[in-house]
């Protein structure tokens, strides 16, 4: 009976002092800074043998006609001080990773690379080639991506240069067993583009490209290109003239003038040699051999046998094609002077070092 009595005393205290132990709880809650101050207060208030636990393990000395009443309010403190407890828990753990992490060093893998800070970094033809796709992309040009491995017809037939004809050795190629080819060059995804987009369309297509060559700094098996199309009605030369300085000039960030030289290629009539104004000098210097002009790709307006090939009408629609040397834009906005170090995995040359 003095036990009973005892019990019902410490339950009656407990009950009557919920207030207190609350104000407690807030108070406590408020001072926790870290995840051990967090531990601590679970221990003290939530654990098996924590104070709001023992209220309810309490709950059968209090006098039945009471329970249900003080069982409500004992759980709902429990389940409120649980999830205050969980809430600051979070946010600390999540300021605490946050602080430790603003405590290491910056790693920026899209940053770096050709002379950016970091000692690592996208590869050179990666940043070019988002560059350029931008560029274009806001110039209302559609990106598309080529298959590497062309038939015969992508790559030569469709482009007016059938088996036999003298053009094909212009692009010494690497032939598969089964009669296709690695593209020797993005203009295999013109006749493809044709028949995707019909009439009216501009798209560019970077990618890479493969030919049989001798190594030398200026030769590699393996380059990157850009096509560049543009069909549609009353397409001329000067809309040409217009997007290659349009292009050149973002790429290079200041002025580029261009201009024409009459140029061979069996999918383009006329067809040019597109030269940029030296981006190294303004009168001369030995990149521009002394000219202050600069090689830069070839163009011309769709030959009407390639846009038939492509389903379109060629008496009622005109385009211009382009196709340039990602990998040669690359050297001259970098200054790169050996073309085999893009395939080399030479890290010095992707930290920008090695040229
Ligand atoms: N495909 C040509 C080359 O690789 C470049 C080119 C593209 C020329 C489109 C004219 C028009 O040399």
């Amino acid at each position: 009976m003095k036990d009973f009595e005892n019990n019902m005393c410490i339950c009656y205290h407990n009950f009557m002092n919920i207030d207190k132990l609350k104000k407690e709880i807030d108070l406590e809650l408020g001072k926790l800074k870290t995840d051990a101050d967090c531990v601590a207060f679970h221990q003290k208030y939530l654990s098996k043998s924590g104070e709001v636990t023992l209220l309810m393990t309490s709950l059968r000395d209090i006098e039945p006609s009471k329970r249900a009443e003080a069982g409500a309010t004992f759980n709902a403190l429990k389940k409120q001080t649980e999830e205050r407890l969980f809430k600051t828990q979070r946010e600390i753990k999540e300021r605490e990773q946050y602080m430790k992490l603003m405590a290491e060093p910056v790693i920026d893998i899209t940053r770096g690379g050709m002379g950016g800070n970091a000692p690592y970094g996208l590869h050179p033809i990666t940043i070019i080639s988002r560059e350029v796709e931008d560029v274009f992309m806001n110039m209302g040009f559609v990106i598309e991506d080529g298959n590497e491995i062309a038939t015969e017809y992508e790559c030569f037939d469709s482009l007016n240069s059938p088996a036999g004809h003298p053009s094909r050795d212009m692009q010494d190629t690497f032939w598969l067993s089964d009669g296709r080819c690695l593209r020797t060059q993005t203009s295999a995804w013109q006749n493809y583009m044709m028949k995707k987009y019909g009439p009216v369309f501009k798209a560019i297509c970077p990618g890479r490209t493969y030919r049989n060559e001798n190594l030398d700094a200026t030769h590699d098996t393996t380059f990157f290109q850009v096509e560049g199309m543009m069909i549609g009605e009353d397409i001329s030369i000067s809309n040409l003239i217009y997007f290659m300085k349009q292009a050149l000039t973002a790429v290079f960030k200041r002025d580029i003038k261009v201009r024409l030289r009459p140029g061979y290629f069996p999918f383009v009539e006329p067809g040019f040699e597109l030269d940029a104004s030296c981006i190294f000098c303004k009168d001369g210097c030995p990149i521009c051999k002394g000219t202050g002009w600069i090689e830069f790709c070839g163009c011309g307006m769709i030959h009407p046998h390639v846009l038939r090939e492509g389903g379109i009408d060629p008496t009622k629609y005109q385009g211009f094609a382009f196709g340039f040397g990602l990998t040669r834009l690359a050297m001259m906005r970098w200054g790169i002077k050996d073309i085999r170090l893009f395939n080399s995995g030479n890290l010095e040359f992707l930290k920008g070092g090695a040229k």
